[in-house]
């Protein structure tokens, strides 16, 4: 075997040719590249270059002899050349910390997490629109306890099971779903992207997930209708996606019925109906940029006086105070009577918090609940919705079998849907992370978003011992934590009447 050239090596520095010298071998890894456990990128990184340093903190040298067959070594390295070699790598190294160092945006494929996006949103979004999206209400304990309460559930994962292939397909209000989880409503998307609601449903649409749409939405509900159509028609193959709608009651009857008319004829397959909100929750972070806004330019007792509006360019999400003709404080169970009659299609109530009002949606008859806090901004201190299906297990377990029952609130890792699903949840919403994904890369990030998830939840199946979601069962999962903290009421009979 004679000696390769040094400027030789240096030109198979691509995934489509790629060589590395390791040990002063030249080996030729093309094939093994998508291949490498350890990800083709680190492979890359070292392309038409020496890789023995990095090499040799992850393997030993005799790795190759497994992994790679004979014809894969190339022959020695010219050793006059080698310090060509050197340098290119050297040179490689500047201009890739050039060009990151130019860009405040990480680059979508490092974003490997849910929480990544909130970090890359905050660097590229206008402040007031950061704060819209991150606020949550009062001290935030709402929000912290939302995501604290994920990680106080354990795993009791079963060995064994063969495990190879898994299905995490789901059906959500008789539509099928290629994950047990969903975009959770949120208003004003234009406040984080140009592109707005269309953006975000376009990545829903791309990956096939469920999504429901906000009253609050900067676009209306047939825009956004129409271009879920089109986008549903771009793609190759239909996308499973439906849309829902998630329903502010107008304060006036009248505005009321129109507008599930509305809904009803742009085609929405479900109604969601905030039930959370009679008024808007004290949003701490927003009331601070409100007040040094008002300071400014002078206006500081108008700041303090939430009942007369003020600034409120984000209502009705964001406003922090009741938002006239958009919520309606009055409304009671009995309004579910008349629209159960304007509305044929299934209902969802979303906010409920204890396993009474849980009991009151079946006697209603609602189609399914959605246990939620708002993300943490509204009531001081609500439970976190796992909380409040653990209640719903143990008080009125009827109403698991009886309604489709989702929650929402602080989900970051696809591992936890798994959770949810074995307490007897269907689905989970997931807001803030889609939410922080398109304010940073538009459609792509929420489509990075979906990935990022699904692989969670997937590698958590294989790792828990289960093949499919219908195998999830309480047993899998040590609730005892939460169990313990649970609501204990003098009798054990619990009363949904009011
Ligand atoms: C910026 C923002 C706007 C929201 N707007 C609405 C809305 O218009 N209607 C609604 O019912 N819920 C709204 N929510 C609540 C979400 O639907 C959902 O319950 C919550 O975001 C889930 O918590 P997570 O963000 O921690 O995933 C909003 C949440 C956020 C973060």
């Amino acid at each position: 075997m004679g000696h390769i050239d040094g400027a030789e090596v240096a030109k198979h520095d691509k995934q489509k040719s790629c060589w590395i010298v390791l040990d002063s071998n030249v080996y030729d890894v093309t094939n093994f590249v998508s291949e490498h456990p350890g990800g083709a990128p680190i492979i890359l990184r070292h392309a038409g270059t020496d890789a023995t340093e990095e090499f040799k903190k992850y393997h030993p040298l005799d790795y190759l002899t497994d992994y790679l067959p004979a014809d894969a070594r190339l022959g020695p390295v010219d050793p006059g050349t080698f310090g060509q070699l050197r340098q290119i790598k050297e040179e490689k190294a500047v201009k890739a910390s050039d060009s990151d160092s130019s860009h405040d945006l990480p680059h979508l494929s490092l974003c490997v997490s849910a929480t990544d996006f909130e970090q890359a949103a905050k660097a590229v979004l206008p402040h007031k629109s950061y704060i819209y999206a991150s606020t949550s209400a009062n001290t935030g304990l709402s929000l912290k306890g939302n995501l604290d309460d994920w990680g106080r559930i354990h795993f009791r994962p079963r060995v064994m099971r063969n495990v190879g292939d898994v299905d995490p397909r789901c059906r959500i209000l008789g539509h099928e779903s290629p994950y047990p989880f969903y975009m959770s409503p949120m208003g004003t998307m234009g406040a984080i992207h140009a592109g707005a609601e269309p953006e975000m449903y376009k990545g829903a649409v791309r990956k096939g997930i469920h999504a429901v749409v906000s009253t609050a939405s900067t676009k209306s509900s047939e825009q956004i209708m129409q271009r879920y159509v089109e986008e549903q028609e771009s793609m190759k193959r239909a996308s499973p996606t439906v849309l829902f709608y998630q329903y502010y009651m107008p304060v006036d009857r009248t505005k009321a019925i129109a507008l599930m008319g509305i809904v009803k004829k742009c085609g929405y397959k479900g109604l969601w109906i905030t039930v959370d909100t009679p008024v808007l929750g004290k949003r701490t972070a927003d009331r601070y940029l409100q007040a040094e806004e008002a300071f400014a330019v002078g206006l500081e007792e108008s700041a303090s006086s939430w009942e007369t509006g003020g600034d409120n360019a984000f209502a009705p999400a964001m406003g922090g105070r009741p938002v006239q003709g958009q919520l309606s404080p009055h409304t009671t169970w009995e309004d579910l009577v008349w629209i159960r009659k304007e509305w044929d299609g299934p209902i969802v109530l979303k906010g409920i918090q204890c396993a009474e009002d849980a009991k009151l949606a079946m006697e209603y008859g609602c189609d399914g609940i959605l246990l939620s806090n708002h993300g943490g901004r509204q009531l001081h201190t609500a439970p976190s919705a796992l909380m409040t299906l653990c209640e719903i297990r143990t008080y009125c377990p009827e109403v698991l079998k009886k309604l489709e029952v989702f929650v929402d609130g602080g989900l970051r890792d696809g591992n936890d849907v798994l959770k949810a699903l074995c307490l007897g949840a269907k689905a989970v919403g997931v807001g803030r992370p889609f939410l922080y994904a398109l304010g940073a890369y538009g459609s792509k990030g929420v489509e990075r978003c979906v990935d990022v998830l699904a692989e969670e939840l997937q590698t958590g199946m294989r790792l828990l011992g289960i093949t499919s979601l219908d195998q999830c069962r309480p047993s899998l999962v040590n609730a005892s934590r939460l169990l313990n903290e649970m609501y204990r009421p003098d009798q054990f009979s619990i009363k949904s009447k009011l």
